[in-house]
């Protein structure tokens, strides 16, 4: 058992205040390899962002779980060694159960999310109680969620979105003591969020709910999940290069920069990051038929992901400059 003090991580309680009060959100990242966690902290500490690295529990067992502790503990080393001065919190994204949040709590996460949205609403206030009640005992922060987003991310699989009712959202945060809300207002996880022909008929997300959780809650943290913006570039770079992307639309970023005025104060990212990769190591590959380095094709996919989080912390997130204020 180990404390996330020990790691050199923060929990989110500050970075959250200071990004309600400033107006922008925390950047969520999802990794499950070694060049994905340089690429977020490279970027993050770039951009000078305080940055949430996240990490679903099938990617704990993919990686290992006492892999995930010194990768964590290496991410905050690293960002020293680099001279980034940015509080970085390692997250528990999607955490189905009670047994789960706590092994992630002991193994040294700073902050776990229990996602008890497709559950019974007092089943769900019940779960998420409890791991509150672990959780604060050790200054850590739990992320809980309200409303069904569709799609899959991880083990969670849902076919329809079931918007937050924001009738239930004080009573949901009142009685669970939780530290922050995913809600439902029409993100989807994954590339395929719209059911459209072209980006021009994307429909807005439900920005009326939004402003009533945010009116019934005050300054109290909302948490965007389903936020990758599928850009574009990396589809169409797919495709060239052999893949078969069709029809996939993402938020737009106008939408998201709008949700960080409103009170949504994290942005979860993990497609866009999947994304970059296959993009670059499918051109990697095709233009490099003599090369099998994979520093090289590996390489060349973490520089675009650099890139890539140092534009969404400037441009849309809001997050870049911020850490200092922290
Ligand atoms: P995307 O699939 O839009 O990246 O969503 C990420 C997410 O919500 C992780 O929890
Ligand atoms: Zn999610």
């Amino acid at each position: 058992m180990v404390s996330y003090k020990e790691l050199g991580f923060s929990n989110t309680k500050g970075m959250f205040e200071v990004a309600l009060e400033r107006k922008f959100a925390v950047p969520g990242y999802n990794a499950s390899n070694l060049e994905q966690l340089q690429g977020i902290i490279i970027g993050c500490g770039e951009s000078d962002s305080p940055v949430i690295v996240q990490i679903t529990q099938t990617s704990l067992k993919y990686i290992n779980k006492s892999m995930v502790r010194y990768m964590g503990k290496g991410c905050v080393e690293m960002a020293n060694d680099l001279g980034y001065n940015i509080p970085i919190a390692l997250h528990l994204d999607h955490g189905g159960s009670f047994e789960l949040c706590k092994s992630c709590i002991d193994l040294g996460y700073s902050s776990v999310m229990f996602d008890g949205s497709h559950l019974e609403y007092e089943e769900n206030i019940n779960i998420t109680k409890k791991i509150v009640l672990y959780a604060h005992e050790r200054d850590v922060s739990v992320e809980a969620e309200l409303g069904v987003i569709a799609g899959i991310e991880d083990h969670m699989k849902a076919s329809d979105h079931y918007y937050t009712n924001p009738e239930q959202v004080e009573d949901f945060v009142n009685r669970t003591g939780c530290d922050s809300l995913a809600i439902a207002i029409g993100t989807s996880h994954g590339a395929y969020k719209f059911k459209v022909e072209k980006a021009e008929d994307i429909p807005d997300l439900k920005f009326d709910i939004l402003q009533d959780v945010r009116r019934r809650l005050g300054k109290f943290p909302i948490v965007l999940h389903g936020a990758s913006s599928v850009p574009r570039k990396y589809v169409d770079i797919v495709n060239a290069y052999g893949g078969s992307l069709q029809k996939s639309f993402g938020v737009p970023e106008t939408q998201l920069r709008k949700a960080t005025q409103y009170g949504v104060c994290k942005i979860n990212i993990a497609t866009d990051s999947r994304l970059v990769f296959t993009a670059m190591i499918r051109k990697y590959f095709q233009e490099n038929i003599d090369q099998f380095d994979p520093r090289k094709y590996l390489g060349s996919a973490r520089q675009e992901l650099i890139e890539m989080i140092k534009m969404k912390n400037k441009e849309v997130l809001g997050s870049a400059g911020q850490a200092g204020y922290i």
